[in-house]
């Protein structure tokens, strides 16, 4: 099911919503990639494809892939003609390339899968990363340090990810989850990852982690 088609309508202004409250953080993981010497890399849930084409204006060659139709429409559009990206249809738990990418990035799409699909797509990322490639996460996490605005930040983020879950419960569920268990920030430590670069946004509330390809 593409359960961003009951809300197709509203993908404009979610568009938008997002373009404002991830710039920053955007702005930093295109650094981050051009500074690396990045080539190819792998958008994996790209969503409108906003990112991707950040990506590729930079130089990077870039796939933007997500499961759902609804997004992928406008990241066509996104991607322009000739497309200045490959748009393609497919999922995190089952990435069709070998190892091809420097670069794998998952923006605000881990919370939204359960603990098992979770555990596959960070899988999957590692399996198509040329050695010495890195896995590029946006994702909600819990703040180092406390306070009013990361209290407020929090309880924010997580009345978007109520509403969210509305439409479709799952999304919820997976988001509940992975904050109960210390949000990804802990989740990287339970995973024994080699976080290279790490910045907070948001009052900390949410991360953007640049993690070591496994060795084979
Ligand atoms: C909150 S949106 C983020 C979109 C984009 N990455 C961004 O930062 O603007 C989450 C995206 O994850 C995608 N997604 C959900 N389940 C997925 C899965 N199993 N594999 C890959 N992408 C998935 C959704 O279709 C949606 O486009």
């Amino acid at each position: 099911m593409d359960e961003y088609q009951p809300v197709a309508a509203l993908l404009p202004l979610l568009d938008w919503v997002l373009e404002w409250y991830l710039r920053g953080v955007r702005r930093e993981l295109v650094r981050l990639l051009a500074t690396r010497g990045t080539r190819a890399a792998l958008d994996v849930g790209c969503g409108t494809g906003a990112l991707s084409r950040l990506l590729a204006d930079a130089g990077i060659t870039t796939v933007c892939m997500d499961p759902s139709r609804t997004m992928l429409s406008m990241a066509e559009r996104r991607a322009g003609v000739p497309p200045r990206f490959c748009v393609l249809a497919g999922s995190a738990e089952r990435i069709p390339f070998g190892r091809e990418f420097n670069a794998v990035i998952f923006s605000l799409v881990l919370h939204e899968l359960d603990a098992e699909q979770r555990e596959l797509a960070w899988r999957e990322a590692h399996r198509v990363l040329r050695p010495g490639g890195v896995v590029v996460v946006v994702e909600f996490t819990r703040p180092e340090r406390g306070g009013g605005a990361a209290w407020l930040g929090g309880a924010l983020l997580r009345f978007v990810e109520r509403q969210a879950g509305r439409i479709h419960p799952p999304h919820y569920t997976g988001y509940r989850h992975l904050m109960a268990g210390g949000g990804f920030a802990a989740w990287l430590r339970a995973h024994d990852a080699r976080v290279l670069e790490e910045r907070r946004y948001f009052w900390g509330n949410i991360g953007l982690f640049a993690v070591a390809a496994r060795p084979d």
